[in-house]
């Protein structure tokens, strides 16, 4: 069975073709980043990335839609940039109605959940499992009872966690998007020489949800209390990154572990843009190894953005097949219960 998806929810036109054949096969992947028009404005532009997709979508079906005989189409409806799900959806159901085949509508949060499944090859993931999603939209937490059963169990309150790496990214002058930059500058630290202390929002409280804006505003008045000559320091700047990796990093890994204890769960799922950051993979590593439970975590291909999680995501949920005239993007479309 072959599933050609898009996906369109954020600033990356993405379209892969993959095949079940026991594990999953892709056949084709491709993901055309627009970071380029979006960098100069220090974030995504929503009607920027809708024009970008409108003009990179119809050339990326092309390259590969010869030969690649699918049986069900498959396209994120949500949650995400409204007018950027909209681009995806109207191609989606125009083609499905094209090739005269079924469409099948994806939910992102549960895509970045099922990312996992692209790399498992005949592994099982033993369930319950808790999943915790970070990514430029999204920091949340998710009690897995099997594929298709999930609880949310925490979320952020204000900023996602990609949100924050990006906005402190932007605070300190270092460009979009935020994430590897920081986790860049941070891996060239060699010592600590200014003392930067910013807060871990929300680590000791008993729910299991997060707050990062609060640190953003840290950084900030860190930054702007410092001389200018220290804020053009190099090291200044890689300890700040540091610290503010460090800072996210803590509070994401406690409070998984935290909740993944007190559902014992048997496994720790990661997924999204944030997951690709090397220091975080490690520490969850490592953290899980401590607490005895098994951990899955996709390569930093499938992190970000992608169609092929999309489509693995479809696979899952093939008894949504139907021709979807009506379907509609749903920037708020939530995961579980
Ligand atoms: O999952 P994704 O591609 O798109 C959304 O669904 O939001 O995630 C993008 C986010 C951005 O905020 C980006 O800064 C962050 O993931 N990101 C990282 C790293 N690579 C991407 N954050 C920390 N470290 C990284 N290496
Ligand atoms: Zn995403």
């Amino acid at each position: 069975m072959r599933i050609l998806a898009i996906e369109t929810s954020c600033d990356d036109t993405s379209v892969a073709l993959v095949e079940d054949k026991g594990g999953f096969k892709v056949l084709e992947n491709i993901v055309s980043s627009q970071i380029k028009v979006h960098k100069k404005w220090g974030g995504v532009v929503p009607n920027l990335a809708k024009r970008e997709h409108q003009k990179n979508l119809p050339l990326i079906i092309n390259k590969i839609i010869r030969g690649s005989d699918p049986d069900f189409i498959a396209v994120t409806n949500g949650p995400g940039l409204e007018p950027c799900l909209w681009v995806g959806i109207n191609f989606a159901i125009d083609l499905a109605e094209r090739l005269k085949k079924p469409l099948i509508p994806v939910n992102h949060i549960e895509s970045h959940l099922l990312a996992n499944w692209a790399e498992l090859g005949g592994k099982e993931v033993k369930f319950p499992a808790l999943a915790l999603i970070v990514s430029g939209g999204h920091t949340i937490l998710i009690l897995v009872k099997g594929i298709g059963r999930y609880e949310m169990v925490g979320e952020t309150r204000d900023d996602a966690a990609g949100e924050c790496f990006d906005k402190i990214a932007k605070i300190l002058g270092l460009g979009y998007p935020g994430g590897p930059i920081v986790s860049q500058k941070a891996s060239e630290l060699k010592k600590r020489k200014y003392d930067i202390k910013l807060p871990r929002p929300m680590i000791y409280q008993k729910n299991y949800d997060f707050s990062f804006s609060g640190l953003k505003t840290a950084v900030l008045y860190e930054f702007q209390n410092r001389s200018l000559k220290i804020r053009k320091s190099k090291d200044y700047i890689r300890e700040i990154c540091f610290e503010a990796q460090e800072a996210i990093t803590d509070v994401l890994l406690r409070k998984t572990i935290k909740a993944a204890n007190d559902f014992k769960v048997n496994t720790i799922i990661l997924g999204g843009g944030v997951v690709a950051n090397k220091s975080l993979r490690e520490k969850f590593k490592k953290a899980a190894e401590e607490a005895g439970l098994e951990i899955v975590l996709p390569s930093a291909e499938y992190c970000t953005d992608n169609a092929v999680m999309t489509a693995i995501t479809a696979f899952f949920n093939r008894d949504k097949a139907g021709d979807w005239k009506d379907l509609s993007a749903d920037a708020n479309l939530k995961i579980g219960k």
